[in-house]
């Protein structure tokens, strides 16, 4: 465990971003955590997993503290069904894969999400009809003011899309070290009703697809639609999906009838923001380095030395062009600092 000063943040956010951390120190365990946070206990701190869902804009003027517990392990099992728990610090597709190959049912459709697992529960990651909430079964996480361990179980965490209590009242007092799902071992629950999966399926001629298969048919949709952190720097989706009243979207489809929408509730819609975004003109467009994927308008991209101040820039005249063009507010998903 060392501390370093003055430390160059660009491989650990998937945007890459050149930002500085005032300090930063990589923990490997439980014990190593406790003690970081106890002899630092009136520095500023910020908890940093995989990076995937942030935007630095700024450097980091705290001691930044990198999340790396590692490890995965089948906690019990019935006939049924298998809870296995993974440390935060697991690469969180490398941990779907992982569940695959004991053919373990749940997470096939939330194949290849950037990130680690530990970060999954925070804003209840989830992609192709599914949601980590679907197959969350606890996690625990330790208190960085008393450095207790406290689980966290379904209910406590408020699981709301893309949200969780992670995000509201236990913002910023927790770092969660590890993650347990309850998954299926036999009679899966195969999801292929999310339309690009069904044609993606047929594409390759499944007719009876397995886990495997749901999880190559996600593979293959997002590789085509979402660029690879790897080669262009990106955060998934930039922006959430607008929820809007009933009454509010009666007003505005008639003047755009082909707006897409999902029915959420009896009194709401979502509308997909891609759509919003490509209509407004967006898709595809660069400005500098900073820009909107061509494949999918929800996605800003980093085309190399993007400053996080030109990302969010971007970010804001598209919010602010959606909001003029349809009277509709989208709000990041990313966590901007
Ligand atoms: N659309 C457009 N133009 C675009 C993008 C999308 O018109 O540029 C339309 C599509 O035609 C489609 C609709 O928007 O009718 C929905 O598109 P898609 O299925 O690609 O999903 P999304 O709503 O854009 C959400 C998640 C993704 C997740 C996909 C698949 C959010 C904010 N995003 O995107 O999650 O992979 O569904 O389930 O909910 C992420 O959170 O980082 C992420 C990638």
């Amino acid at each position: 465990m060392e501390l370093l000063a003055n430390f160059s943040l660009k491989n650990h956010n998937t945007f890459g971003i050149e930002a500085k951390a005032k300090e930063f120190i990589a923990v490997h365990s439980i014990e190593e955590l406790r003690k970081v946070l106890q002899e630092n206990a009136s520095k500023k701190k910020f908890i940093l997993g995989g990076g995937s869902n942030m935007l630095l804009t700024q450097d980091i003027d705290a001691l930044v503290i990198h999340v790396d517990l590692k490890g995965k392990k089948i906690l019990k099992e019935t006939e049924s069904h298998v809870w296995v728990e993974s440390q935060a610090g697991e690469n969180w597709h490398e941990f779907v894969l992982w569940t695959l190959e004991h053919d373990f049912g749940g997470l096939e459709n939330m194949s290849l999400i950037p990130g680690n697992v530990g970060t999954t529960p925070v804003q209840n990651i989830g992609a192709y009809g599914t949601e980590i909430k679907d197959t969350f079964d606890s996690c625990e996480a330790m208190e960085i003011a008393t450095q207790e361990m406290k689980t966290f179980v379904h209910s406590e965490c408020k699981f709301g899309y893309r949200e969780s209590i992670f995000k509201q009242e236990a913002k910023d007092q927790y770092i969660i070290t590890s993650v347990v799902f309850k998954l299926t071992k036999v009679n899966h629950t195969i999801k292929t009703s999310y339309g690009d999966i069904i044609a993606e399926l047929a594409n390759q001629n499944v007719t009876n697809p397995t886990l495997k298969d749901v999880s190559n048919a996600v593979i293959a949709i997002r590789r085509s639609k979402l660029p690879d952190p790897k080669e262009l720097g990106n955060s998934g989706s930039f922006f959430k999906n607008p929820i809007v009243l009933k009454s509010d979207f009666e007003k505005i489809h008639p003047k755009f009838p082909g707006m897409k929408f999902y029915e959420v509730s009896e009194t709401e819609v979502k509308v997909p923001a891609g759509w919003l975004i490509e209509q407004a003109g967006f898709k595809g467009k660069r400005f500098g380095d900073a820009g909107i994927h061509k494949n999918q308008a929800l996605v800003l991209v980093n085309y190399g030395g993007a400053t996080g101040q030109e990302i969010l820039a971007v970010s804001h005249d598209i919010q602010q062009t959606v909001f003029e063009k349809f009277g509709i507010r989208i709000e990041a998903e990313v966590n901007v600092i």
